[in-house]
């Protein structure tokens, strides 16, 4: 087994990529290991589409580039939608309680983060990508309109050799031991 603290440490943002197509084992196999997160209830609110196509890829692209940003999108191989479900099932009582946005949010992530480490295990790059112009991308992919579209990932082969220094907050301001 992959020793997953060297994992985590090393999977980086990846913005640019080798003209290279992704075998479909490979995206699939990344997809299996969102689909195996854990999820409030097991409700599993998240709905991915894989667009590859690379006349679809370039209007997609196009629609991540608000404000001059994620031109990188262009040369994507690979761009996914990651959605939420428009009710996600859960229990009853807790959905009377708490609501199931409370849950999906934070499911879509971990099924999310989840892909991009399977990703890196398997030698791929990627990055999400937050900035999109929703409306116009559930049209094109027809997605239906009770879903939100909460994340998008970019993926391929990656171009660059060097990985960029992680910058994190230091330990002690984000966690702390209770005696
Ligand atoms: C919810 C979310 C949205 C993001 N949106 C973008 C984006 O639109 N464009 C981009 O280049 N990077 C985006 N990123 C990548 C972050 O900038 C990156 O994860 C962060 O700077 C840490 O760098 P690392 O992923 O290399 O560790 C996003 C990351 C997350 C988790």
């Amino acid at each position: 087994m992959t020793d997953f603290y060297q994992l985590a440490s090393e999977r980086h943002s990846c913005r640019t990529y080798e003209e290279k197509t992704v075998e479909k084992e490979k995206i699939l196999k990344c997809l299996e290991a969102a689909r195996m997160a854990p999820s409030g209830c097991n409700s599993q609110p998240w709905r991915f589409v894989v667009v590859t196509n690379p006349e679809t890829l370039q209007k997609l692209s196009k629609l991540t580039q608000l404000c001059g940003v994620n031109r990188f999108t262009e040369h994507a191989p690979v761009l996914i939608t990651v959605c939420e479900e428009e009710e996600p099932r859960l229990l009853p009582k807790i959905q009377e309680m708490f609501g199931s946005h409370v849950y999906a949010h934070g499911d879509l992530g971990i099924s999310t983060a989840d892909l991009t480490l399977e990703a890196a295990n398997q030698g791929l790059g990627c990055c999400i990508i937050g900035v999109y112009d929703e409306d116009k991308v559930k049209e094109l992919l027809d997605i239906p309109k009770g879903q939100k579209l909460r994340m998008m990932i970019a993926l391929g082969y990656p171009k660059e050799q060097k990985m960029p220094r992680k910058i994190r907050k230091p330990m002690e301001e984000i966690a702390r031991f209770v005696e």
